[in-house]
């Protein structure tokens, strides 16, 4: 159930805590070649629960890459300044989002999260999780919109896959409303590898329609969404040059555990710049709210922390009063699932 928010939710024990096993776990990854070990044993184990769950992870990581690379001089901005902390080791590749490994991996890693949040279904589709995942963050969001979306930002967009259901969602209820003016959507991202993915991935969505929509199949079936290719950006979602109260909807989706405290500042100050008035930003990223993540293990919590850098920024922050004072009001929380909160506010 939608609720006012009036303050911020205090951090899981795990985040302050100095629990003997995490301290020890803490102590052994400190030592290089035995964190080498453990990240080796731990994306082996990453790697075959997925395929185990149907997601072909080598196989797209290198389909990916193979039509990825030609495209990457034409999505890199080089004027696009990279911050310091950006260049941090992220989910133990060390350099971080800025390769492709991490962006040829991304998809399955986000198919792979999302079958995380329901662990009990074992016969979950990848697909169905993530369309899930994203519904009930779309859901959320409604109530806080009132009349139609036209121009829309998501940024931190990595390989596109919430960009492109925000696209979806958007032109399906921009149908609903018997509007035909199209929805633009907009991604926006730091690494060119993962938006050189992102562009893959459209192109081969919107072939994947063509077909069904010349197929057979396709006789008598509703017709299918058409809507404008998305604009993707290469930029920093702090700076990001773009025309200021031109959005109507913004989303960072999975993007602020990823960002220090005062980088979420700068980019919700950027977002508020760049929504009109009446404009909606939504934030969904983990829930501290949430049993699942207030009782993970301490080993767990601490590997956690381990591929997160700023993890523990982000428990802290209090985001109420960051969108406040960014400029924003009527802020509303929603758990989307058991593992993650979206954050809807009003410019
Ligand atoms: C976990 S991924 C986001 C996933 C994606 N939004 C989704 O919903 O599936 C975080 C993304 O944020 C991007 N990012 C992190 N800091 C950023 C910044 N300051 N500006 C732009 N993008 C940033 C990273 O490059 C990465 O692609």
């Amino acid at each position: 159930m939608p609720e006012a928010l009036a303050a911020a939710s205090p951090p899981p024990n795990w985040v302050e805590s100095r629990h003997p096993l995490g301290w020890a776990i803490d102590r052994l990854l400190a030592v290089e070649p035995l964190r080498q070990l453990l990240f080796w044993q731990a994306r082996g184990l990453i790697i075959r629960t997925a395929e185990g769950r149907g997601i072909a992870w080598r196989q797209r990581r290198e389909q990916l890459q193979a039509a990825a690379e030609p495209l990457l001089a034409e999505v890199t901005d080089p004027a696009t300044q990279v911050p310091a902390y950006y260049r941090a080791r992220f989910h133990a590749y060390d350099q971080g989002n800025l390769c492709w490994q991490a962006a040829c991996e991304a998809e399955q890693a986000t198919d792979s999260m999302a079958l995380r949040v329901w662990p009990l279904e074992k016969a979950l589709p990848a697909g169905e999780a993530q369309q899930r995942l994203r519904s009930a963050i779309f859901s959320a969001i409604e109530p806080s919109l009132c009349g139609p979306v036209h121009r829309a930002l998501d940024l931190g967009c990595s390989v596109g896959v919430g960009t492109l259901a925000l696209r979806d969602w958007l032109q399906q209820r921009q149908q609903a409303r018997g509007a035909d003016a199209p929805v633009q959507v907009e991604g926006l991202d730091l690494s060119a590898e993962m938006l050189a993915v992102a562009r893959v991935r459209e192109a081969e969505r919107q072939a994947a329609r063509r077909a069904a929509a010349s197929g057979p199949a396709s006789a008598g079936s509703p017709a299918v969404v058409t809507a404008p290719p998305i604009t993707w950006h290469h930029a920093a979602a702090e700076a990001t040059g773009l025309p200021a109260g031109a959005y109507d909807l913004i989303t960072l989706q999975f993007v602020c555990h990823e960002l220090p405290g005062e980088a979420t500042g700068a980019v919700l100050r950027e977002a508020a710049r760049l929504l009109r008035p009446g404009g909606v930003i939504a934030v969904v990223d983990q829930d501290p709210d949430s049993e699942v993540i207030r009782r993970l293990p301490a080993p767990i919590a601490t590997l956690l922390k381990s591929t997160e850098p700023y993890l523990e920024d982000y428990f802290r922050l209090d985001f109420p009063a960051a969108l406040q004072a960014a400029g924003f009001r009527e802020v509303r929380r929603e758990a989307a699932d058991p593992r993650h909160r979206v954050l809807v506010a009003t410019r």
